[in-house]
């Protein structure tokens, strides 16, 4: 049994946190949430125990906790987490704060599960497009070896958080942006994240580079385009890969279906493919479309769609904590 502390507890995140642990049975001894001034004194319920909500300050971390996880935004733990660190508190960071720090193990379970050896006090879990395209790429890597991928994202408003989903929501009734730069209902914007000098978005880098350092390659020629859609829940991603070696069609659906984590769902001739709205509440990556590309040598085309608010966050924090655990 551990302690355990969230960072951003009444977020979309924090609470998918608390839904998942105790589906997983995650064995907590105490529990600490703690959120923003706003939210301090609310209670929240977990394992049919109510517990009271506290405000994030410095002194949070003077509690006896084993391991915290954040989910308060980018800037919060660039600030906190270092504290809880020196308290000897392991953090698991769903930010892009520490991502790409060289000592911080950057982890999806089914692919580098076992970076958790090289943990210092801080573990980070990836970007959440980044999360299901690694997952159907790592095998697809170690057999044929990846050449270069082309990332096209449709991205759910639930990927920034409450915020986001009520853009959605009030957009479907009147002209309303809060935090897009344009209305996200009967709209689609190529723009998530900030934008950077070289013409790309963050979201788009963190695409790339973190690709990289969890398939622990750096060759693989990677672009990507992100774009945020008017779904409620679930990320789809087309990757177009070209491959070094040749490959047969039906042994990439045989090495999908056998890999950890993922569930092929390709069925033309009954329309069975991939959607957020299947994958929406679960924790599979979902694969489908597999084709090969005409246009290239040893090309191939697959989609993958998955709950960002599970498997691209809350779930994979949670199974990087058990792995934890089972350290
Ligand atoms: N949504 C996703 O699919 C997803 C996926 C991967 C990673 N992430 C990352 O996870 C983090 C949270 O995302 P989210 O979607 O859960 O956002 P969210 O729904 O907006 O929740 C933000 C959380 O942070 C807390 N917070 C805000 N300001 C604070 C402050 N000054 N002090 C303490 N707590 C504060 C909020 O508390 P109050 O309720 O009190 O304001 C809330 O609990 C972000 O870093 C995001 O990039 C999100």
């Amino acid at each position: 049994m551990v302690n355990i502390g969230i960072a951003g507890a009444t977020g979309m995140v924090g609470r998918t946190f608390l839904k998942v642990m105790e589906e997983r049975n995650f064995p907590v001894n105490e529990l600490y949430l703690f959120a923003s001034s706003k939210s301090k004194g609310t209670t929240i319920e977990f394992n049919n125990k109510k517990y009271v909500v506290e405000e994030l300050n410095e002194s949070s971390f003077d509690k006896p906790m084993d391991i915290v996880l954040f989910s308060a935004g980018g800037d919060l733990s660039k600030k906190y987490a270092p504290i809880a660190k020196e308290k000897g508190i392991v953090v698991v960071d769903n930010s892009s704060a520490w991502r790409m720090e060289d000592w911080v193990p950057l982890i999806v379970p089914e692919v580098n599960g076992d970076s958790i050896s090289k943990n210092k006090g801080i573990i980070a879990n990836p970007n959440c497009s980044t999360i299901q395209s690694v997952i159907p790429l790592k095998p697809l890597n170690d057999r044929y070896k990846l050449k270069r991928v082309v990332f096209s994202t449709y991205q759910a408003v639930s990927g920034s958080g409450v915020a986001g989903l009520e853009d959605l929501e009030k957009g479907l009734s009147s002209t309303y942006n809060n935090i897009y730069p344009h209305p996200i209902a009967y709209n689609v914007l190529p723009h998530i994240d900030s934008f950077l000098d070289n013409g790309y978005t963050k979201e788009e880098m963190k695409m790339i580079d973190e690709t990289k350092k969890i398939l622990n390659d750096q060759d693989i020629q990677i672009t990507a385009t992100t774009v945020r859609v008017p779904v409620k829940y679930g990320h789809a991603v087309s990757a177009n890969i070209e491959l070094e070696k040749e490959f047969e069609l039906d042994d990439i659906f045989t090495l999908l279906k056998n890999t950890d984590g993922i569930e092929v769902l390709d069925d033309l001739d009954n329309n069975i493919y991939p959607m957020p709205i299947l994958a929406e509440g679960k924790d599979k990556v979902y694969v489908g479309r597999i084709r090969r590309d005409f246009s290239i040598k040893n090309g191939l085309n697959i989609w993958i769609v998955a709950d960002n608010s599970r498997k691209g966050a809350a779930t994979n924090t949670v199974q990087i904590a058990e792995l934890l655990l089972n350290k």
